[in-house]
């Protein structure tokens, strides 16, 4: 998604605004450009393409002097990424600049309001109707203009604003778009994530829907929507600078698949307490846990899938029934909520927009929402009822893989729990999953020290079409995962499909030479797995099984065996998932793909 950067203080501005988007990069973008007001007036840079293009535009920034300044990258919404498009965008007598990121879902009809005003608009953005309607409403006083804005305009929103009048500030505004702000040596800085402003501050200030922050170098105040004053508390941040950055690696996504082990062991750690599992910030007593009698559990992409996943845990290991839902369906099917439902909505960045639109359709049909998240302090985190965190630390990858890992490890802890409470597994079983969970780090770090053997396997379908992966049960949400991170970051078609679907169509597409990734985790359904793989292989079919150690039977249906170590059933996923991942990051290397940053994606989706 677009990003936005603000700085006012005693440095020169637009370097600390080139190096607060570079870190912004991970977000998706196709445009960015910078403001700086230069002590007369504001001066602006913005260009097409990637942030190289702009930073050598301005020679590093240092082609525009000024100690205020506010910046942008770009995913276009409104409008193609052109320089005309890029923000940030400015009022007619360039008095009043603005970076937004978001969508005004009614520009169209303020714009026509503005032009039967006589305002000109060169963009086709909703943005550039934010810097007319301020110019409309600004009558010297910026707060007020600010809020009068704030009034007239719905959809989502994080701004960053100069007002040339009162070049000794720098306004923030937020609605359902994330914006933080922090005190730097010597100044103030806004941004939409941590990661831009990290090199300046530990300490930031989650900005809430509606409020507004005014920063000069040395004060910040914040207020609401009424322009009343606000107290804020700050929030420390723990993330290293380096945990943002690649350490060593050629791509973040491979850092953070590295990084699964530790993001496991920081996720099921703090609650595994008292020989037993607590989660204190469930909020729930055991009474209201045995009171559960349904959960409804709604995301997008990887996030579903862990979704899809847990079903089969929480309905097998605590026999409670569970609904998974896609939040882009879900939010606008109407939804019936039962006596004792509990809405899970499961989110990496706690921005995306769907995601967040399940959470409050929940709430308004008066249902308890637990978010399971991992930025702290993000939208999803902020509104759900309960969240449980994922600290899985910064994930930049627009593929995750740490964040879908710890996603796992939080609903196995929650089915482990609730199975335990209902009294569907005693203390002692408990136990051995305890036990069997925290084996998970080291067997990940295994299969993840057996790469090489995977690239090689990759490199002999860089060329594919289509691939498909099957699985049955848990096995089918592995595949489900699988096939994603395949096509998301290699371009490849690929689909995953229920095994035992295969034969009602899709079958018919399997041709000679067609690669097909068969997983089998599950004991109980080994034998219809390989009869299935057997299906697929007659009809040219080159089979990759991904099996449990032990399961050489598999070998007779399969032309290429990946093993991984004995686990839990349950918790199988973690462990399978990890070839897949592997693979599907050396088929995009061989492509010659963008690996972290893939075409036509974004990290955060964070509008419809
Ligand atoms: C997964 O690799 C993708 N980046 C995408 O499917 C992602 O899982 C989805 O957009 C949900 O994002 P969230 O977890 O931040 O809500």
């Amino acid at each position: 998604m677009c990003g936005i950067v603000g700085y006012i203080g005693n440095q020169q501005a637009a370097p600390i605004l080139l190096d607060g988007l570079s870190k912004l990069e991970y977000r998706g973008y196709d445009s960015a450009g910078i403001a700086v007001y230069n002590g007369e007036e504001i001066i602006t840079a913005k260009s097409k393409g990637r942030l190289k293009v702009l930073s050598e535009l301005t020679h590093g920034g240092d082609a525009m002097p000024g100690t205020l300044g506010i910046g942008h990258t770009r995913w276009a919404t409104h409008g193609e990424p052109s320089d005309v498009n890029a923000h940030p965008h400015m009022n007619k007598n360039e008095s009043i600049v603005v970076v937004h990121n978001g969508i005004i879902e009614n520009y169209l009809k303020l714009k026509k309001k503005l032009e039967r005003k006589g305002y000109e608009f060169i963009s086709e953005t909703d943005t550039e109707v934010i810097a007319h309607l301020l110019d409309y409403y600004y009558k010297g006083n910026p707060l007020e203009a600010v809020t009068k804005i704030m009034h007239r305009m719905e959809g989502s929103y994080a701004l960053g604003i100069i007002f040339k009048e009162h070049p000794d500030q720098l306004y923030a505004v937020r609605k359902d778009s994330p914006l933080i702000v922090g005190h730097t040596d010597g100044g103030n800085i806004l941004a939409s994530d941590v990661p831009a402003v990290l090199k300046y501050t530990r300490d930031v200030y989650f900005i809430e829907n509606e409020e507004i922050v005014r920063m000069t170098d040395a004060k910040m105040e914040f207020f609401t929507v009424d322009e009343e004053p606000l107290e804020k508390e700050s929030v420390r941040i723990e993330w290293d600078v380096n945990a943002a950055e690649k350490g060593g690696y050629d791509h973040f996504m491979l850092k953070e698949m590295y990084e699964q082990p530790k993001a496991i062991i920081d996720t099921f750690s703090p609650r595994l307490k008292n020989d037993g599992i607590e989660i204190e910030e469930l909020n729930m007593s055991d009474e209201e846990i045995k009171a559960i009698r349904k959960l409804v559990i709604v995301a997008c992409g990887s996030a579903y899938h862990t979704g899809v996943t847990s079903k089969y845990i929480f309905e097998g290991l605590a026999r409670v029934s569970v609904e998974v839902d896609l939040a882009s369906e879900f939010r606008y099917r109407d939804p019936i909520f039962e006596e004792g439902t509990l809405v899970v909505v499961i989110s990496q960045s706690g921005e995306t927009a769907d995601t967040l639109a399940a959470l409050r359709e929940s709430q308004k049909r008066g249902a308890r929402v637990l978010g399971i998240v991992n930025v702290v302090g993000s939208s999803i985190a902020r509104e759900a009822d309960n969240v449980m965190y994922t600290w899985a630390g910064p994930e930049i990858a627009v593929a995750t893989t740490k964040a879908y890992s710890s996603q796992l490890i939080a609903l196995y802890l929650l089915a482990m729990k609730f199975a335990h409470v209902r009294g569907k597994i005693d203390k002692k079983e408990l136990m051995q999953m305890v036990s069997d969970l925290k084996k998970l780090p080291d067997q990940v770090e295994l299969l993840l020290n057996n790469k090489n053997k995977i690239q090689k396997f990759a490199n002999r379908y860089l060329a594919a079409k289509d691939v498909f992966f099957i699985g049955r049960g848990i096995d089918y949400a592995i595949s489900l995962e699988g096939s994603l991170k395949l096509k998301e970051i290699s371009y490849i078609h690929s689909e995953a499909y229920a095994a035992g679907e295969l034969k009602h169509g899709t079958i018919s597409l399997i041709e000679e030479g067609t690669l097909v990734a068969a997983v089998l985790t599950q004991e109980d359904l080994y034998k219809k797995m390989i009869s299935n793989m057997v299906e697929v292989r007659t009809r040219g079919a080159f089979v990759l099984a991904v099996t449990n150690e032990g399961n050489a039977e598999v070998e007779k249906a399969a032309d290429y065996t990946v093993y991984i170590p004995n686990t839990n059933k349950y918790f199988a996923n973690t462990l399978a998932i990890i070839p897949l991942q592997l693979f599907s990051y050396y088929v995009s290397i061989g492509r010659g793909c963008d690996v972290d940053k893939p075409r036509n994606l974004a990290k955060s989706v964070t509008v419809e």
